[in-house]
């Protein structure tokens, strides 16, 4: 069932678990993600970052998203991610997603809350939920220390903006890590303590378990994943070709289905959101 992103988030919030939210380019990775999900009697996010449109346009992913959201036996919300411009969250907004991102996490703070507060607005007057990010979530390589998301900047932003979820920096990483990360979790406690909305943590891929937890256990809600999924893919797809060279085309669209599902489930027992749909 399609549900939106504060529908999904509140259990999660109240009993201390994640929802995964998983980054998915094809058919093949949605089936997967939804069967992982009604195996394990899991909520699940289906969310698609602007930067990935080149290869799964917005309007044409749609349609595949919300009528998987729609056909599924547990709840499901249909999320843009890393929404760069108003414009695009008001496409995704009209196109039926039940949750939009606006980052504007590179904007000068006033700037971020303005386009932010304008998003929400709109979203709020279709009913749809929105999540935006403070602090810079790096990318590998970077050095993260200098922009963690600030306690106080943090509750000032939530009631300006009225946003349902944010995202923090706490020394997460988009991508592929070099090192395992060691997150701040001291960071994440005084900012939930602050703001009492749902927390998510970007670059899911490559975390530690026992910082998982910690995330999980101290207010971090929605956990996003994209670089997890390609890389069980492509070992899957891989390891079939190297036993099979002429492996035909549907076989490995089902090796595809496999490994998203594979993936996404090793996730949803990680988040410990198993069992709470
Ligand atoms: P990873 O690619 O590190 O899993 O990050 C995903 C993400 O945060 C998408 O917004």
């Amino acid at each position: 069932m399609l549900v939106t992103l504060s529908e999904i988030l509140r259990d999660a919030n109240e009993r201390h678990y994640a929802v995964g939210a998983f980054n998915s380019l094809s058919v093949e990775n949605v089936m997967g993600a939804i069967e992982a999900a009604e195996r394990l009697r899991s909520p699940i996010i289906l969310q698609l970052a602007e930067v990935q449109f080149p290869e799964a346009p917005l309007d044409l992913m749609a349609p595949l998203f919300l009528q998987a959201a729609r056909k599924a036996t547990v709840p499901v919300c249909v999320h843009l991610d890393h929404g760069q411009s108003l414009e695009t969250c008001v496409k995704a907004i009209r196109l039926g997603f039940t949750s939009v991102m606006f980052d504007g996490a590179a904007l000068p703070f006033e700037e971020n809350v303005a386009v932010t507060r304008e998003v929400t607005r709109i979203a709020k007057a279709a009913g749809v939920d929105v999540e935006a990010e403070l602090g810079k979530v790096g990318d590998s390589g970077v050095d993260t220390a200098d922009v963690f998301t600030d306690v106080d900047e943090s509750v000032r932003f939530v009631q300006a903006t009225g946003v349902d979820a944010l995202a923090i920096a706490i020394g997460n990483l988009h991508g592929h890590y070099v090192h395992t990360p060691q997150l701040n979790i001291a960071r994440l406690i005084e900012i939930h303590e602050a703001n009492r909305l749902p927390l998510v943590l970007h670059g899911g891929s490559g975390t530690s378990t026992e910082d998982f937890k910690a995330c999980i256990h101290n207010g971090i809600c929605k956990i996003n994943v994209a670089t997890a999924i390609q890389r069980g893919i492509m070992k899957q797809m891989n390891a079939r070709l190297a036993a099979k060279p002429d492996e035909g085309y549907i076989p490995l669209k089902q090796v595809m289905i496999d490994a998203s599902r594979d993936v996404v489930a090793d996730h949803i027992r990680l988040f410990e959101s198993d069992g709470k749909a």
